[in-house]
C-alpha cells in the first residue's frame, strides 16, 4: 500500500460516489480501506509525527466512514478509528487489580547521586556477571498520569490509570478516545518514504504477541493545556494549575465524551506482562513497541556510561522548554532486561531504574497582597506581592498575575495559599490557589476604579485584556516613559536610568519629555547623591542627546505599537515629526510592513493635544525632529503600478488578500485600508460590501482578479 497514492485516490472515488445511495456489497470494500487509510494517517501523525495530508483532509475520510458504518451498522468494526468520540458515561469507575504493579521510582537530584545509584547496580551485578558496566536508556520523564494498557490478540481490551500501583482504575472507555493510543496493535502499513529513526530499525520482534501490557504517560501538550484554560475560564469553569493535573483531571470523567474532546497524548515506555517473546533490552522494547504502532519519546537515547548519561540530564534540564509538553526528570533505566532482573526491586521501586529530578519550579506561598503596576503606555498590570519562597535557588517574592480576569477566573484571594511557577527565563507567575487551604479570612480582589498613581479613573477598551491610565500627567507613565525614552536605543542619555527617573519623577522636576530640556544644575544638585560631576554627566547626556536621529526620538516617545523597527521605517517614509504628525491612518497603512494597529496608534498619539505640545516644545527647545541626512530613506516606488494606490475588498476567487496585496506592493503600487478620493483601484471580489459602494458613490475604478492581475503584465 502506498498511503498518498491510495488517500488521493480514495478521495477521488469519494467525490464521485454518493455515499448515501451506496448498496452494502460496494459499502463493504470501502468501509475497510477507509478504516486502514486512517489508521495509518493516525500512525504517521502520532507515532512518526510526520503526517502526510492535511487535517481537512483527514476529517473528510473520517466523515465517509461514519456515513457508512451509520447506514450499514454491521460493517462497523469494534476497533473501527471512528469508535474514538467516547461511548456511555458511567455511574463510577470500577476497579481493577494490576496483574504486576507498576512500581515508582527512587530519586536522584544529582549527578553524584546518579553516580551512587550506578555504583550500587554495578556491585548488585558483580556476583553473577562480574565486573560489568552495564548500558543505559534515558528518557524523558513526561509529567502525566501512567497507563496499563492491556491488548489480547493484537486488539486493546482494557486500559487502566497506575492507581496506587496495585488498584487503578478501568478507564477502556476513555483510553480508546486517546487518538495517539492504537485500537489495534501491529504495524500499520508504512509508505517505504517514511522517515527511519534508530527506533525502526532496533530489535528482532516484530510479531505482535498474544497478550502484552504496555505502559506509559498520557499527557497533555502545552498549548492544548492552555487552549484548554482558556476554554473553561471562557465558560465560567476554573482552568486546571498544570498540565499534569488537566491530564488527570481530563481521564477520570465519567463520561469518556469530555475525554475525547481533551485531545490527551501518549508515549509508550514500556510493557507489563508479556505472552510471547520480548525483546532483550530496553532500548530494543522501545523500537518493538514503535513497530507495534506506539508513539515513543523521540529523544529517548541508548548511553554507554553515567558521565553521558549526567551530560544529557543537564542538557534536557536546560531545555526543557523547548518542548511542548511538561517533563519533570529524566527516567535512566538499565538496559538489558537480564540485568534487570537480576537486580530487582526493593520496597516499591526498581534497583534498576531511578528518576532524575530536575530543581522545582513550582512552590506553593502565600498571596500577601496584590499590588498594581502602571507601565509607560498607562497599562496597568496587577503584581503579585508574596511571602518570599524559594524556587530552584531563587527567592521569589512577586510574580505577575497578568490582568484583572486571570485573578477572577480562577478566584485568586488576597492571603490564599498560592501555587508560584517559574519557568526558565520567564517572569514568575501565579498559577492558581490552593483552595483546600483556605480558611475564610481570604479577600476576594476587583480592580480598584481609579489609577493608584495618579487617582484618575482607569479604562478598559474594547477587546482588550489590560485596563489603561490614560491621564496624561500620571506620574507612574512618566516614570516608566523616561526611562524608555533615555534608554540606549532611544536618545541614549548616559545616566539616566530608572533610579533617576524616579527621582525626576518624584521631586516635581519632570512631568513631560520636554521638562528634561529644561533642567538646570541648580535643580538637580538638590537631589540625592547628585554630586557636581554627576550633575554635569547628566546634562551633558541630556543636551547631546538632542542630535540623535529621528528614528530614536520616534521610538523614544513610547507609542503603542512604535518599536524600533516600525520607528526606523516610519522614518523611511515621512522625514519630520510634523510630517508624521500630519499622515492619515491609510497612508501609513500603505507603508509595507506597517498593520492597521500600528496606524491607528500613532494616528491617535498626534490627535491627543497633550503629545503635540510635548512636541512642539522639544523642538523649540533644540531636540532634532526632522530625518537626519544619514538616515535611511525609502526608495521611490518602482515598477508599472508606482504610485497608485489600492483597496482590497471582498473574497478574490484566487488570490488571498495578502498574495494580492503583495503583487501590488511588487509592482510599485501601494493597499490602504480605506476608499477615498485618493484611491486608485479597489479590487472588489465575492460579498464585497460598503467599500465598493463607495468607491462606485466616489466615481473609483473598480477592478476584478482578473483585471487586476491583467495590470501586472501591461
Ligand atoms: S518507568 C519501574 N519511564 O514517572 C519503572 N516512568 O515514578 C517505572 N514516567 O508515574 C516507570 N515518564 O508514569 C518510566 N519514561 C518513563 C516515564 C515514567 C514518566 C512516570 C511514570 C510514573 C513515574 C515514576
Amino acid at each position: 500500500m502506498n498511503l498518498v497514492v491510495d488517500t488521493e485516490a480514495m478521495l477521488d472515488r469519494l467525490e464521485q460516489t454518493a455515499l448515501d445511495e451506496i448498496v452494502e456489497g460496494e459499502a463493504r470494500p470501502l468501509v475497510a480501506r477507509l478504516a486502514t487509510l486512517l489508521r495509518g494517517h493516525s500512525h504517521r501523525y502520532y507515532v512518526l509525527d510526520a503526517p502526510v495530508i492535511a487535517d481537512a483532509e483527514y476529517d473528510r475520510l473520517f466523515r465517509a466512514l461514519q456515513t457508512l458504518e451509520a447506514r450499514f451498522p454491521d460493517l462497523a468494526a469494534p476497533d473501527s478509528p471512528t469508535r474514538r468520540v467516547g461511548g456511555e458515561a458511567l455511574d463510577a469507575f470500577s476497579k481493577v487489580r494490576h496483574p504486576v504493579p507498576l512500581l515508582s521510582l527512587a530519586n536522584a537530584f544529582d549527578g553524584d547521586e546518579l553516580r551512587a545509584w550506578y555504583e550500587r547496580a554495578r556491585r548488585g551485578l558483580a556476583g553473577r556477571f562480574g565486573d560489568v558496566t552495564p548500558a543505559l536508556v534515558v528518557e524523558p520523564k513526561i509529567d502525566g498520569l501512567a497507563l496499563a494498557l492491556t491488548y489480547a490478540d493484537g486488539r486493546l481490551a482494557r486500559g487502566a490509570t497506575r492507581g496506587n500501583g496495585r488498584v487503578g482504575e478501568d478507564v477502556t472507555e476513555h483510553v480508546k478516545t486517546i487518538r495517539a493510543i492504537p485500537l489495534r496493535m501491529a504495524p500499520p502499513a508504512v509508505p517505504a518514504s517514511a522517515p527511519t529513526t534508530l527506533f525502526d530499525t532496533v530489535g528482532d520482534a516484530t510479531s505482535a504477541p498474544a497478550r502484552i501490557e504496555v505502559r506509559g504517560e498520557a499527557y497533555l501538550a502545552k498549548s492544548t493545556f492552555e487552549r484548554l484554560n482558556d476554554a473553561l475560564v471562557e465558560e465560567g469553569g476554573k482552568p486546571f494549575a498544570n498540565p499534569r493535573n488537566a491530564a488527570a483531571g481530563s481521564l477520570r470523567q465519567l463520561d469518556p465524551q469530555v475525554t475525547a474532546a481533551r485531545g490527551l497524548r501518549f508515549f509508550a515506555y514500556g510493557v507489563g506482562p508479556v505472552e510471547g517473546e520480548e525483546p532483550p533490552t530496553q532500548y530494543e522494547t522501545l523500537g518493538w513497541l514503535r513497530r507495534l504502532g506506539f508513539p515513543t519519546n523521540e529523544h529517548i537515547r541508548r548511553c554507554e556510561n553515567i558521565d553521558d548519561v549526567i551530560r544529557y540530564c543537564n542538557e534536557w534540564e536546560a531545555r526543557r522548554d523547548e518542548l511542548d509538553y511538561e517533563i519533570d526528570g529524566v527516567v535512566v533505566k538499565i538496559d538489558r532486561r537480564e540485568y534487570q532482573d537480576e537486580l530487582g526491586a526493593v520496597a516499591n521501586a526498581p534497583r534498576w531504574a531511578i528518576a532524575y529530578k530536575f530543581a522545582a519550579r513550582e512552590a506553593t506561598t502565600r498571596l500577601l497582597d496584590i499590588a498594581l503596576n502602571v507601565g509607560r503606555t498607562g497599562v496597568i498590570k496587577p503584581l503579585a506581592i508574596l511571602e518570599p519562597v524559594g524556587i530552584g535557588g531563587v527567592t521569589v517574592s512577586k510574580a505577575t498575575l497578568h490582568n484583572a480576569d486571570y485573578i477572577t477566573g480562577r478566584d485568586i484571594r488576597i492571603g490564599d495559599r498560592v501555587i508560584v511557577k517559574r519557568a526558565g527565563d520567564v517572569i514568575p507567575q501565579v498559577v492558581g490557589p490552593v483552595e483546600s487551604a483556605r480558611t475564610g479570612e481570604e479577600q476576594p480582589w476587583t480592580m480598584p476604579p481609579d489609577c493608584p498613581a495618579c487617582g484618575e479613573p482607569i479604562v478598559r477598551l474594547e477587546g482588550d485584556a489590560d485596563f489603561y491610565c490614560v491621564s496624561a500627567v500620571c506620574p507612574a507613565q512618566t516614570k516608566r516613559l523616561l526611562e524608555h525614552y533615555a534608554s540606549r536605543g532611544a536618545m541614549d542619555i548616559v545616566g539616566l536610568g530608572e533610579k533617576v527617573a524616579v527621582q525626576l519623577v518624584e521631586a516635581g522636576l519632570v512631568h513631560t519629555l520636554d521638562d528634561l530640556y529644561r533642567l538646570r544644575a541648580e535643580d538637580l544638585l538638590g537631589l540625592d547623591g547628585f554630586k557636581e560631576k554627576k550633575v554635569e554627566n547628566l546634562l551633558r547626556g541630556i543636551a547631546t542627546s538632542k542630535r540623535r536621529p529621528l528614528r530614536a526620538l520616534l521610538f523614544g516617545l513610547g507609542i503603542r505599537f512604535v518599536g524600533a523597527t516600525v520607528a526606523a521605517l516610519l522614518v523611511e517614509h515621512h522625514d519630520s515629526l510634523a510630517a508624521l504628525a500630519a499622515a492619515t491612518p491609510d497612508e501609513l497603512e500603505a507603508i509595507n510592513g506597517i498593520g492597521p494597529e500600528t496606524a491607528r496608534g500613532v494616528v491617535e498619539w498626534f490627535a491627543h493635544a497633550p503629545n503635540r505640545a510635548t512636541v512642539e516644545a522639544l523642538r523649540e527647545l533644540g531636540v532634532n525632529t526632522e530625518r537626519l541626512p544619514e538616515e535611511p530613506v525609502a526608495a521611490e516606488p518602482q515598477g508599472p503600478l508606482a504610485g497608485r494606490t489600492f483597496v482590497l475588498t471582498g473574497t478574490l476567487p484566487t488570490l488571498t488578500r495578502e498574495a494580492a496585496k503583495a503583487k501590488i506592493l511588487a509592482a510599485g503600487g501601494s493597499v490602504t485600508g480605506s476608499v477615498s478620493a485618493k484611491t486608485d483601484f479597489v479590487v472588489a471580489g465575492d460579498s464585497a460590501g460598503s467599500k465598493l459602494q463607495k468607491a462606485q458613490a466616489l466615481g473609483v475604478r473598480i477592478l476584478d482578479e482578473a483585471d487586476l492581475l491583467a495590470l501586472f503584465t501591461t
